[in-house]
């Protein structure tokens, strides 16, 4: 049983190859591979992997670090694949190019996640047809890679027959954050329903232990006017520190915890997804940002910084500090996954996937976030209800964008890109959007299709 982690350098992989080693047993895994472009960076990782395998956890789970894309998938199981074409650098331009005009700047959405998005559409199909040439039959791929919302677009149009299924940690991050509000210790018997696209969702019940617990938290958001739980909140200097181990609460994600209080008090009847305060408060955003510190600057200031000098201060002293790098839900959320797919549990997961009538007022083709329950042979999706027309106009908005994102990107087109940036909720007007994306054409030189 062999996984391969594709984006071995990333600042997750550690985290990732923990939750793996401590489900081995489930997984039967013989062999861990990571497989990355940046010898250097992912030889860094390594370092810290092989800590936590043969030190930490005395896994007895070979670990192979490779650059060569057959030794990587060869007769591989499953692929997690998380990686960031462009790198740090590239997520800044995301950021600060958009808000230098005075839009939204953010990893995945609006301008900054379509720029990202047509840097990793085309890496992603690499990643798909490397693991059809040289992986077992039945692999599966687990893909993290963002932008999710227009990477899972482009997958079903170039590559509909493709064992992948695109998955979310910010989901399961909130149900976190809800546990720790709500002081659940067993979150594991949290059960609840969701709909929407990625990064652009609603939760409509949460329920624990058989009991719809929305109307508490409805009211403890109310009442603490932020959707964090009361110990964060009393120690703010843990809510600052970089080291906490939930890192969803650190820096500038403050404002969109509080931003889930302010969209609830308008709309209070659903649980909005953090991400949609930057559609739904795309101006406050803005004027609560740096346009010269954003969040891939805090990112690198603190989860790669850690990481990058922890490693050289064990590969100096021959100390680690568990705490250099991030383990936690992310990691067991796909590792979990995995586990449903291979031993058959039927357990319910959140998943990106075409709609096929699951939001019957929705497109068939659209690319949705729902529940399923996944098996040996993928998710089994569960259909439901019409949603209203607010969250189902808005949805269309973003859908129809990325939609035509990724049609610009095959085609080539700079018409269609621009179309796609002037549809999108986050920017104002048509020369706001040709201004961000002839910016972001010149940022994106050695990375972007080249559009006419
Ligand atoms: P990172 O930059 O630390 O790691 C990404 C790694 O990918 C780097 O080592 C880089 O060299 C590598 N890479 C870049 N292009 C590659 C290619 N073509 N082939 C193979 N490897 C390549 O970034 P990070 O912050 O650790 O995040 C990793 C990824 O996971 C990002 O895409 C991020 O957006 C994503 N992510 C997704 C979710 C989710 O909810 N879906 C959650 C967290 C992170
Ligand atoms: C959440 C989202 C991811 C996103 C990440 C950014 O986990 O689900 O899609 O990449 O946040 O976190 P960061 O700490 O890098 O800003
Ligand atoms: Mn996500």
């Amino acid at each position: 049983m062999i996984i391969t982690i594709v984006g071995g350098g990333s600042t997750f992989t550690a985290g990732i190859v923990k939750s793996i080693a401590l489900r081995k047993d489930e997984l039967e895994v013989d062999e861990i591979r990571l497989f990355d472009i940046y010898k250097e960076r992912q030889d860094k990782v390594a370092v810290v992997v092989k800590w936590i395998l043969d030190e930490e956890l005395k896994s007895g789970i070979k670990l192979t670090v490779t650059y060569d894309e057959k030794e990587a998938y060869d007769n591989a199981d499953f692929i997690f694949a998380q990686m960031r074409v462009g790198l740090y650098a590239m997520r800044e331009q995301d950021e600060k190019i958009p808000l230098k005009h005075g839009c939204v700047g953010q990893e995945t959405c609006g301008a900054g996640g379509m720029a990202y998005g047509l840097r990793t559409i085309f890496p992603m199909m690499k990643v798909i047809d490397d693991a059809e040439k040289y992986a077992k039959p039945t692999h599966w791929i687990l893909n993290y890679s963002n932008p999710a919302a227009i990477v899972s677009e482009a997958c079903r149009v170039l590559r509909p027959n493709a064992r992948i299924i695109n998955i979310c940690d910010m989901p399961i991050a909130i149900i976190d954050v809800v546990a720790a509000a709500m002081e659940i210790k067993d979150k594991q018997n949290i059960v609840y329903d969701y709909f929407g696209l990625n990064h652009f969702g609603w939760f409509t019940k949460i329920e624990y232990q058989g009991k719809d617990i929305l109307p508490d938290l409805r009211q403890y958001i109310k009442e603490q006017q932020i959707l964090l739980p009361a110990a964060y909140l009393k120690d703010k200097q843990a809510l600052a520190s970089s080291n906490d181990k939930n890192r969803h609460t650190k820096g500038s994600w403050y404002y969109v915890w509080k931003g889930v209080y302010e969209i609830m008090e308008n709309f209070p009847d659903k649980l909005p997804n953090t991400y949609l305060n930057y559609y739904l408060q795309a101006k406050e955003f803005v004027e609560h940002s740096d346009p010269n510190h954003t969040r891939a600057n805090e990112v690198m200031e603190s989860r790669e910084a850690n990481l990058f000098n922890g490693i050289d201060k064990y590969l100096e002293t021959g100390v680690i500090d568990e705490k250099v790098f991030y383990a936690g839900s992310h990691g067991d959320w796909i590792a979990d996954l995995a586990i449903a797919l291979k031993n058959d549990t039927k357990q319910r997961f959140l998943i990106i996937t075409e709609n096929r009538g699951t939001i019957p007022n929705m497109p068939y083709d659209a690319m949705v976030e729902v529940p399923a329950y996944i098996g040996k042979n993928g998710p089994e999706v569960i259909s439901r209800d019409p949603i209203g027309l607010f969250e189902q106009g808005l949805m269309m908005q973003q859908l129809n964008c990325e939609k035509l994102l990724v049609q610009g990107a095959i085609e080539g087109s700079y018409e269609k890109v621009l179309q796609a940036f002037t549809l999108n909720k986050t920017i104002p007007s048509m020369s706001v959007a040709k201004a961000i994306l002839d910016d972001m054409i010149e940022a994106n030189k050695e990375y972007w299709p080249e559009l006419k």
